[in-house]
């Protein structure tokens, strides 16, 4: 037996000799297809990016590290409460990470969750959103990587999506859905007006319903009924191939759902979607036992409380949560994990009140899950691209990841301060400093919006 200090020098040697050689130049090709790492950055400076180009106020946090050049941008857009977002960030936020190092993700999203105490509302879980895609916008660049890469490379080439088509009456959101067709959307989401009222995801009629008040109206009864005949409407005529979708937003009384969601069965929707309101979910469990119709939930919640039982009693199909709502990237791909494990698939929020950046991170999320279901989409506006430059693009119906380290988007600060909170607004939310105003029933009663 070899004694073990002769052991030692012969490691040793080899050791040595090896390191010579990497002094020399004359590094493997092992050796030379791993980059070396950057040292850890520091978080230097953090700031909201309050812009509304689209008339939407979008707010971005950017996180700068010490490095040169090394910086990430967030979504933390909660549009009917913006300037709160923006004081979290600035006052709570920035002097809690200013000098933290900014490559430990999982680490500083849990030390900034638990250092309000009181934790899972809107507008902190927003501003936590904005730091933490900041920091992995920051992680893909420094990796040179775009973010999907990070989370484990591509499961599809690109996120199948659905487009919003509306219209006054059934045969304008018959029209219209035929031109989407035409620029090869296979899923679309149908919402119809109804006269005199202000029904969700369509315009408002001339017409005034009679009222005991000056508000809006909307009445559930009238709008199941329009609703139902919008979707036999659409089946028909649009054929078996097209995918429709549902928006109820939580408007109707839980029986009025259970009788919709079985009255539709028969038209194959892709998901209905909101049939009930957060504080109703338990009514679920009944109307899984009673129909067939798949069942889309979640933009509008805030705490694991909500989506875990949903989830793990298989009483959905497809979860909706608005990711910067939730927290950000790094809650929403355990929580997309955890609805891998019971056959619940991904469909994130993502209309016009998610900046570029958000649905970045959608599709990130979308290609790197295996269990993606359908990404929501809306158009970027011209003054939108103008200051987030490389949103993703759709193109047939498909929603394509940037390939550039990151999220890949810059945005333009001088162009962004062009449209500051409140550009574009008028009517009630001008008035109400961007939150929305109200809807009641004729006798004045309030509704869930
Ligand atoms: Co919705």
């Amino acid at each position: 037996m070899m004694p073990r200090r002769k052991w030692m020098l012969l490691l040793g040697g080899s050791l040595s000799a090896g390191w010579g050689h990497r002094a020399a130049g004359k590094s493997t090709a092992a050796e030379q297809a791993v980059r070396p790492g950057m040292p850890s950055p520091k978080i230097r400076e953090v700031k909201v990016i309050a812009t509304a180009p689209a008339g939407l106020r979008l707010a971005v946090v950017k996180i700068v590290t010490d490095q040169p050049g090394l910086y990430g941008y967030g979504c933390a857009t909660f549009t009917q409460r913006a300037d709160l977002v923006v004081a979290a960030v600035e006052r709570y936020l920035r002097p809690f990470l200013i000098g933290k190092p900014a490559d430990r993700i999982d680490d500083t999203w849990q030390a900034c969750y638990n250092s309000s105490y009181w934790r899972n509302g809107p507008v902190l879980n927003n501003a936590l959103s904005g730091v933490d895609m900041a920091l992995w916008d920051i992680k893909g660049r420094m990796a040179g990587m775009p973010v999907y890469q990070l989370l484990g490379g591509k499961c599809r080439e690109a996120a199948d999506c659905y487009t919003h088509i509306s219209g006054k009456d059934i045969p304008e959101v018959i029209d219209n859905a035929r031109r989407a067709m035409e620029q090869g959307f296979r899923h679309i989401r149908v919402q119809v007006g109804v006269p005199g009222m202000a029904a969700y995801g369509s315009g408002r009629g001339t017409e005034v319903a009679e009222r005991l008040h000056s508000s809006p109206v909307f009445e559930p009864a009238a709008y199941l009924r329009r609703a139902l005949k919008l979707l036999e409407a659409c089946r028909t005529q649009l054929g078996e191939e097209i995918e429709l979708l549902h928006d109820v937003h939580e408007r109707i009384t839980p029986t009025q759902g259970l009788q919709f969601a079985k009255d539709v069965e028969k038209f194959r929707l892709f998901f209905l979607e909101d049939l009930f309101s957060p504080e109703d979910i338990d009514y679920f469990r009944i109307v899984r036992h009673q129909c067939a119709t798949p069942l889309a939930m979640g933009e509008l919640f805030n705490s694991p409380h909500e989506w875990r039982p949903l989830m793990a009693e298989r009483l959905i199909d497809y979860i909706r949560l608005h990711v910067s709502q939730a927290g950000g990237v790094t809650p929403c791909r355990k929580i997309a994990a955890l609805g891998e494990l019971f056959g619940v698939r991904t469909a994130w929020h993502g209309p016009g009140d998610v900046s570029p950046i958000g649905h970045a991170a959608n599709v990130a999320l979308d290609l790197a899950c295996y269990n993606f279901g359908i990404q929501e989409y809306s158009p970027f506006s011209e003054r939108t691209q103008e200051v987030f430059r490389n949103c993703p693009v759709q193109k047939n119906g498909y929603l394509y990841a940037n390939e550039l380290p990151g999220w890949g988007i810059e945005v333009n600060e001088a162009a962004a301060a062009k449209y500051p909170f409140g550009f574009g607004e008028s009517g009630d939310r001008k008035e109400n400093n961007g939150g929305w105003g109200e809807i009641r029933r004729r006798d004045g009663t309030i509704i869930k919006q």
